[in-house]
């Protein structure tokens, strides 16, 4: 199979991390991929005046995954700018439909000692949260008269219906427990996004499905995580509640994504932004970008032997390696690359 990967470097340490991606998806046995490398963001910016240029539109159509590092900076953070870089971000979301947000959440035993969380409540934690991501809120209409200010947030059934046939999916092929999260006590959209789960869960007869109420949701993930297996909810609820997940992996720095649409191809970014504090100097957590790779592996591409081996390779480097500095170590971005390569390639 030769897949076509756009890699989209982006700013700060999108580049850094993204090549340790690439490398890692090159080291995975027996498998040819051809990488093209293309402009978002604050350097789009830059080179063309265009956060998000029709090149690179164009190339992540074309290709079968799109491998993205993170976007912004300083440089281009002027509220005031005409364009800024994650205008780039979000038209990319948009024109790829890339609706549902995948994001899981394991948090390994070493770095359950970086947690707010006390290591005992860490224990057996592995779930996925799926995020609506092109509706709601973020996407509705927004006006501002005087001293009054509207944001609209608008979902449609069938907007609800695909993002949530995506989570009984992703539940069936995991534990089959499914949480929705919605606040139906109040919102009209909450009440049609549990009438339309409810009715779409039936498909499914193999998944449990449960509803929380967002706000229970965001103390019940800090109390008892280990409960859940796959968290579907609105864009809104979803952006708060995954940045409290990310907080319990004890750092940013760990964390994948994978945001997809109704065909096989997908967005796949780590969840942390360009880090300009320590850009440029060989020493970001190449982690959250490598598990993006597994992640764009097995659903974009259908390795999933490929995807665990990788997935496997980052737990024995977490298990005995030396880290970078954000979990305490001093290795660079390399040391951990190739420390990920070298068990990759031992158990082939
Ligand atoms: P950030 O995630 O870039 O950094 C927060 C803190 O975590 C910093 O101290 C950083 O050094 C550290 N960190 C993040 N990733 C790391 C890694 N891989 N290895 C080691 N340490 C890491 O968030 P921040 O500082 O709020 O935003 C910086 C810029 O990134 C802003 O311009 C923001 O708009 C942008 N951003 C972009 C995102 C994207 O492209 N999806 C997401 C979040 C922020
Ligand atoms: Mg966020």
């Amino acid at each position: 199979m030769n897949a076509h990967i756009a890699v989209l470097p982006g700013d700060g340490i999108g580049p850094e991390v993204t090549a340790a991606a690439v490398a890692v998806l090159r080291g995975v046995a027996g498998q040819a991929f051809a990488f093209t490398e293309h402009a978002i963001g604050g350097c789009a910016i830059d080179a063309t005046g265009d956060p998000l240029p029709a090149a690179t539109v164009e190339a992540c159509r074309a290709a079968d995954a799109v491998l993205l590092g993170a976007v912004g900076g300083p440089k281009w953070s002027d509220p005031n700018a005409p364009v800024r870089p994650e205008q780039g971000l979000l038209a990319l979301r948009a024109t790829l439909g890339v609706y549902a947000n995948l994001r899981p959440l394991r948090v390994h035993p070493r770095l359950a000692a970086l947690s707010p969380l006390k290591a005992e409540h860490l224990h057996g934690v592995d779930l996925v949260f799926v995020r609506e991501l092109t509706g709601g809120a973020y996407f509705g209409r927004k006006t501002r008269e005087g001293d009054v200010a509207v944001d609209e947030c608008r979902y449609s059934v069938a907007e609800v219906e695909r993002v949530v046939r995506r989570a009984c999916e992703l539940a069936r092929a995991r534990r089959g427990r499914l949480t929705s999260v919605d606040k139906a006590n109040v919102l009209e959209t909450s009440r049609l996004w549990r009438a339309t789960t409810e009715r779409i869960a039936r498909d499914y007869p193999d998944v449990t499905l449960e509803h929380q109420l967002v706000d229970s949701m965001a103390m019940l993930l800090l109390t008892r995580p280990s409960a859940y297996d796959v968290i579907v909810t609105e864009n809104l609820f979803g952006d708060i509640l995954t940045d409290e997940a990310a907080a319990l992996a004890g750092s940013l720095g760990v964390s994948p994504s994978a945001s997809l649409g109704d065909g096989r191809r997908g967005l796949y970014e780590p969840i942390h932004g360009s880090a300009p504090d320590i850009a440029g100097r060989g020493v970001a957590n190449p982690i959250g970008a490598i598990l993006s790779a597994a992640l764009l592996l097995r659903h974009s591409l259908g390795l999933d032997a490929e995807a665990a081996a990788v997935e496997a390779a980052v737990d024995a480097v977490l298990d005995e390696a030396e880290l970078t500095a954000d979990l305490g170590g001093h290795a660079t971005t390399q040391q951990v690359t190739d420390a990920v390569l070298d068990r990759l390639a031992a158990r082939r």
